[in-house]
């Protein structure tokens, strides 16, 4: 490659889960602390970073034909910069450096604090890989959180060891590791400082964060979440994504006793049969996992649930289906997410015996996604009528209406004098399968 200027503007493509978002914004944080600066909305960015998502589907030539589109019809001097951030780099990285000549940096999602480094030797012409795996050396070395959104992101745990056999997580992200106790707090109270009114703490398995609190006691994540509730302006903390392995009593007792602990449950289920979960190594069965709802509903009965579905895991017979639509009909998921199964390079599962046909996935997860669409909408139906708190996160399509989200996280949209980062009482009045439509009834409640 060739010398080339340095960097002016910057664009960050994030895709995938909210973790790659929270990644998204800490390269953004580092390339603003090089000077480089956002791209305008439709400009063309001096540097792309491409934060790629390895968990399903044809993710590796997602990022070809970005790369080819990036770089189409331009000469070497107008094209942008690339980086490919994320799972694919980590997992294909070595390949992408190959394929891709217009790929000048690849970057795992436990390097990127790295960056910076790498953008000087780009601008020299070299090329730079760093698919290392230093998680904890990676939050020490990121700059200070300065600018957020009312509704933000805290990674807190990241690395998965469950190895179920259909997920590529474990290989991409690595081992468990928890960040520590005081980093967190202070981090969450730099995200109050910068306007932040909820903190989603983030973990490809969350509920497995342990650390030392500040007397020097070893507590889990509902001792993280208790301390953090007494954060000043912090009004809302969520969690995602929990294991129903690691669910233990105190985090249970904590969605009864912490009034910031909004009444939210993301538990990924995957499938209703026993035999197929056994075979995915989730640990977990139908009925321990209804009965683990069970608990929670009662620590916290206006509790609503979430959970990820995966229709077609080899083998699963259409009896084996029926069980995960009979688990629905008893759950009554207030929102889900349901996904074909797609075979993942060197997971256990991609080679295994009755991998299911395309038409028979497609069928089940149209099946699968009507009930889970009705339960939805009997969910939000079932809120008309309640006055809620909702914070205001952006402006809606027309002049004078704004989007928030309840704490049962549905989207409600209203009208009236209110501004982006304002908790605000609304009613519930109408119902739709995605949002709700409110009526506001006193502005700025609690805008610490
Ligand atoms: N195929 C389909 N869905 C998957 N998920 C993870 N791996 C796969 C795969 N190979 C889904 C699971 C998980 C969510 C984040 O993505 O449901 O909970
Ligand atoms: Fe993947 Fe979640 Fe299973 Fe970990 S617990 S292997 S992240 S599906």
């Amino acid at each position: 490659m060739k010398p080339t200027t340095s960097p002016k503007t910057y664009r960050v493509k994030s895709f995938g889960c909210q973790m790659n978002v929270y990644d998204g914004e800490r390269m953004a944080e580092m390339l603003g602390e090089q000077g480089i600066v956002p791209a305008p909305e439709g400009e063309d960015a001096d540097l792309v970073v491409l934060n790629t998502c390895h968990i399903r589907e044809k993710a590796a030539e997602k990022v070809y034909s970005d790369i080819g589109r990036l770089t189409k019809g331009k000469t070497q001097t107008k094209a942008p910069m690339i980086a490919v951030a994320g799972c694919v780099a980590q997992a294909e990285g070595e390949e992408i450096m190959r394929r891709s000549p217009a790929v000048s940096m690849v970057v795992g999602p436990q390097a990127y604090h790295r960056l910076p480094e790498m953008l000087e030797k780009a601008v020299k012409g070299e090329r730079a890989t760093d698919t290392d795996m230093p998680a904890i050396a990676k939050f020490a070395a990121l700059p200070e959180r300065r600018r957020t959104n009312p509704a933000s992101f805290l990674t807190v745990q990241e690395g998965c060891d469950k190895f179920c056999t259909y997920c590529v997580v474990p290989y991409t992200r690595g081992a468990e590791i928890s960040r520590p106790y005081a980093d967190l707090v202070t981090e969450a109270k730099k995200l109050v400082d910068a306007g932040a009114k909820e903190i989603t703490l983030l973990g490809q398995n969350v509920s497995a964060w342990s650390g030392e609190d500040g007397k020097g006691h070893q507590v889990g994540l509902a001792g993280l979440i208790r301390d953090l509730a007494k954060v000043d302006g912090l009004a809302r903390i969520r969690y995602t994504t929990s294991h129903p392995a690691d669910m233990d009593d105190d985090l249970i007792a904590a969605h009864g006793e912490i009034d910031k602990l909004m009444p939210f449950l993301h538990l990924p289920v995957q499938a209703g049969s026993d035999r197929v979960l056994k075979a995915m190594n989730r640990s977990h069965t139908a009925e321990s996992y209804l009965k683990l709802l069970d608990r929670f509903r009662a620590a916290r009965p206006d509790l609503a649930l979430s959970g990820d579905f995966i229709v077609g895991f080899p083998g699963e017979t259409d009896v084996e289906f029926e069980e995960t639509l009979a688990l629905v009909d008893e759950v009554k998921y207030a929102q889900a997410f349901s996904f074909k199964y797609s075979p993942r390079p060197g997971t256990p599962a991609a080679t295994m015996d009755g991998q299911v046909a395309k038409d028979v996935m497609d069928e089940r997860l149209r099946r699968l996604q009507d009930a889970l669409n009705r339960d939805q909408l009997a969910f939000n139906e079932a809120s008309v009528g309640r006055t809620c708190e909702v914070l205001v996160e952006r402006k809606g399509k027309h002049p004078g209406q704004w989007l928030g989200k309840s704490p049962w996280l549905q989207s409600v949209w209203f009208e009236g004098d209110a501004q982006i980062g304002d908790l605000v009482e609304v009613e519930l009045v109408e119902a739709g399968p995605n949002s709700l439509a409110g009526t506001l009834r006193e502005t700025a409640l609690s805008a610490a």
